[in-house]
Parts: structure tokens; sequence; C-alpha cells
């Protein structure tokens, strides 16, 4: 009997062993480079009021820095190396909590040229931990949709933008 017991506490600790992610990365790529993005709040708002994101099933912003700011609201199709783009979402219209942090970073030619050379972070609120970070695939898989307009969701989300202006 009691070896029946032990036999099940290690399988059960075997399931719920491998269910659990096991790898903060998806990238052996950067595996030893954790990237501070605190202070991210200090870069520029996109939109005035809250945005409902059905995709990501939270109540968005969009901040990006300088050289992607200029880029996303002149919708181009291929965004400068250095961009920076910072969704944070909410759980509330209000913005009182920050449930995570998403971020896409376009990097140098030969990062990830099948995607677009995008680099993906999720991170806590602070942009100071992250939680995962590289080549993300769940997040290439689903912005490969707007493939046509480098990867990012610009024109929707600049159509949500000037609704808000008038
Ligand atoms: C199911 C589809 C889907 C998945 C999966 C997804 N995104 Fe998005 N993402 C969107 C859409 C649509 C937008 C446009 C804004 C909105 O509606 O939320 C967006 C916007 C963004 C933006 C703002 C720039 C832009 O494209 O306008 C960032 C940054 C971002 N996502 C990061 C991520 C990261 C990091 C992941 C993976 C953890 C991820 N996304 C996974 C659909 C997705």
């Amino acid at each position: 009997m009691r070896t029946y017991l032990l036999l099940l506490l290690i399988l059960l600790t075997f399931i719920a062993c491998s269910s659990a992610p096991t790898k903060k990365y998806d990238t052996e790529y950067e595996a030893s480079e954790e990237i501070s993005y605190e202070g991210w709040e200090q870069q520029t708002r996109l939109n005035k009021d809250v945005l409902d994101s059905a995709s990501h099933n939270a109540y968005i912003d969009i901040y990006a820095n300088d050289l992607g700011v200029n880029a996303y609201l002149k919708r181009v199709n291929k965004f400068p190396v250095g961009s920076e783009l910072f969704k944070p979402l909410y759980a509330d219209k209000k913005r009182k909590n920050i449930v995570r942090l998403v971020i896409m970073v376009k990097k140098e030619a030969g990062y990830d040229s099948e995607h677009g050379d995008w680099w993906y972070g999720v991170y806590d609120k602070t942009g100071k931990e992250a939680w995962y970070q590289g080549r993300i695939h769940s997040c290439i898989k689903c912005h490969t949709i707007a493939k046509e307009s480098d990867y990012l969701f610009t024109d929707s989300v600049m159509d949500d933008i000037e609704m808000q202006d008038f």
C-alpha cells in the first residue's frame, strides 16, 4: 500500500512539473540577457482614452519611443531598427491595475528575418522583470496576421485612435 502511494506521489509530482513552464525564454539566443525597460511609461502614449483589446482580452494603451511613434503615426510598413512599442494590459477600464506589459522591439536584420526581426517581451508592470522574452512563438503567430504592416496592428489601432480625436 505504501509503495503504491509513493508511486502515485512520484507520478503526480512528475505531471505537475512537466506541465509547468520549464523555460522562462522561448529562445536560447538571449537567455542570459535580462533587459530592463524600467521607465517605459515616460515614452509617448499614442491613444487618449483606453482602448478595448479583444485579441489580448484586456484594456490597453499603446506607448512608443520616438522612433516608434513617428513610424506608427505614419503607418509605415517598415519600422526603423530600435523602434520600441509598449502595451500595458489592464483588467479594468480605469487603468488601475496593470496585469502585464507586452513589448516589441525592432532588432537588426538577421535577428529573426523570417518574421520581421522583432523581439517580443512579456514583463511585469515596472518593466524590470521579464517573464518571457525573445522570439516568442505565440506572439509571432498572431502578429503574422499583420505582416503587411511590419507585424504591427498599426492600421486598426490608428483607426481607433483617430476616432477618439473627433
Ligand atoms: C491573438 C492575437 C495576438 C497575440 C497572440 C498577440 N498579439 Fe499583440 N497585438 C494583437 C493585436 C490585434 C494588437 C493591436 C492592439 C490590440 O487590439 O490589442 C496587438 C498589439 C500589440 C502591441 C502594440 C503594437 C501593435 O502591434 O500595434 C504589442 C507591443 C504587442 N501586441 C505585443 C505582443 C506580445 C509580446 C505578444 C506575445 C506575448 C502578443 N502581442 C501576442 C494581437 C495579438
